[in-house]
């Protein structure tokens, strides 16, 4: 990969990764990555802006010496320290033992745990610039994008936004400018994918990082994957915020969506009492009855439902001491920042041993739902039965 001067005084000297196929053991990259690291050249001292994934440290090294020897670094400016930009830091130290480590506070936690051997550091702090040579610098929280560490480092006099993995994709990309990548839609469908499994989690934070830069002067966003933003850099941002828009939980109070599979009929019996008791207090019910045939189908629908509603209810019979895997598919396709404070229940109609209400429940805790107890039934209700059914489905609404 060729070098590249971006604009004066600042290269691009990251690492180019065409053959990684799963980042994160569970996230695919289809287009494989790369671990950008940039190099600021300034009149007291040179600065690197991140660091490298252990396995290419070396090769950063090149890049770097490519421009300008190790010696000559005096700052290396860390956004972000999930090891894949982190892993390599302990290099440059070793090779370097002067150069100043600049991070937020959260990162230099973390870089002490990584690195374990004493170095000199400077805390990033929002609101407190700093000024090395002709350059001065800035830091906006970019907080749970997607780890608590994030700090983005605006440099005024380039207009250029450090932003690590925000507003960036894993995309390698040799011609490292996206004004210049020819395959545009390859890098849109590894944008979306990245941000559903990166970003997506965190939506409000994405919005509120986006609120945070959206008022700087930004001609450059320096992500740490994928090609350099130089072009139309607030429609990146813009971007972002539009996917984490869509993804946004709304918790309408007036919304309730119920899930149910019935084997004999009794549990979507249940669901339809629910159902029933919660119009009658004006609820906006959004009932969705699976099972193996249709469950593909309803998939969206319901996730759709359970995303903007205010309290969700689930409702399986047992099969095999369990709930059936519906409903732990279901729970699995979101994480627990967007079910978190929904009003949430698991009920069912059992014929032995009834536990797919109770683990179902424990999960709704695991993801941080206001977990009401499970409403359980055993075969047909008698009446005094009936009378504790009555009692639950008012907790659904007090
Ligand atoms: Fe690219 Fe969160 O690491």
């Amino acid at each position: 990969m060729a070098i590249q001067e971006l604009t004066k005084n600042l290269y691009y000297v990251g690492v180019i990764d065409h053959s990684l196929k799963v980042f994160d053991v569970a996230i695919l990259t289809a287009y494989g990555t790369s671990y950008n690291s940039y190099l600021l050249k300034t009149e007291e001292g040179n600065i690197v802006f991140e660091g490298s994934k252990e396995a290419f440290g070396e090769e950063q090294i090149e890049h770097i010496e490519e421009i300008a020897p190790l010696s000559s670094i005096s700052y290396l400016f860390v956004t972000h320290t999930e090891p894949d930009h982190s892993g390599a830091i302990h290099l440059l130290l070793e090779r370097n033992p002067e150069l100043v480590v600049v991070a937020s506070t959260g990162a230099l936690l973390n870089l002490n745990k990584i690195i374990r051997r004493p170095f000199k550091s400077v805390v990033m702090t929002p609101g407190k610039d700093m000024k090395i040579g002709q350059y001065t610098f800035s830091f906006y929280s970019g907080l749970n994008l997607h780890w608590p560490d994030v700090m983005f480092t605006y440099i005024h006099e380039l207009k250029a936004l450090v932003s690590c993995d925000a507003f960036g994709a894993h995309f390698a990309s040799d011609s490292l400018l996206l004004s210049k990548e020819q395959n545009k839609e390859g890098y849109y469908d590894a944008l979306k994918y990245y941000f559903t499994h990166i970003m997506g989690p965190f939506p409000s934070f994405v919005i509120k990082a986006c609120d945070a830069v959206s008022s700087l002067d930004i001609e450059w966003i320096l992500p740490g994957h994928g090609p350099v933003i130089d072009q139309n850099p607030q429609d990146q941002i813009a971007l972002y915020r539009h996917l984490a828009e869509e993804g946004l939980p709304s918790n309408d109070q007036n919304k309730v969506t119920i899930v149910a599979a019935s084997a004999y009929g009794y549990t979507k019996d249940l669901a339809l009492q629910i159902k029933e008791f919660l119009e009658s207090k004006g609820k906006e019910v959004y009932l969705h009855l699976i099972d193996a045939l249709n469950y593909a189908e309803e998939k969206p629908k319901i996730l759709e439902h359970i995303l903007h509603s205010g309290s969700f209810y689930l409702g399986s019979p047992t099969l095999v001491g369990d709930a059936i895997s519906f409903f732990y598919d279901i729970l699995l396709s979101f994480p627990y920042t967007k079910l978190q404070g929904k009003k949430a229940a698991a009920f069912g109609d059992y014929g032995w041993s009834g536990e797919a209400a109770i683990n179902l429940t424990e999960r709704l805790r695991q993801l941080k739902t206001k977990t009401l107890p499970p409403y359980r039934m055993n075969f047909k209700m008698d009446e005094k039965q009936e009378e504790e059914f009555k009692a639950w489905l008012e907790s659904l609404v007090s």
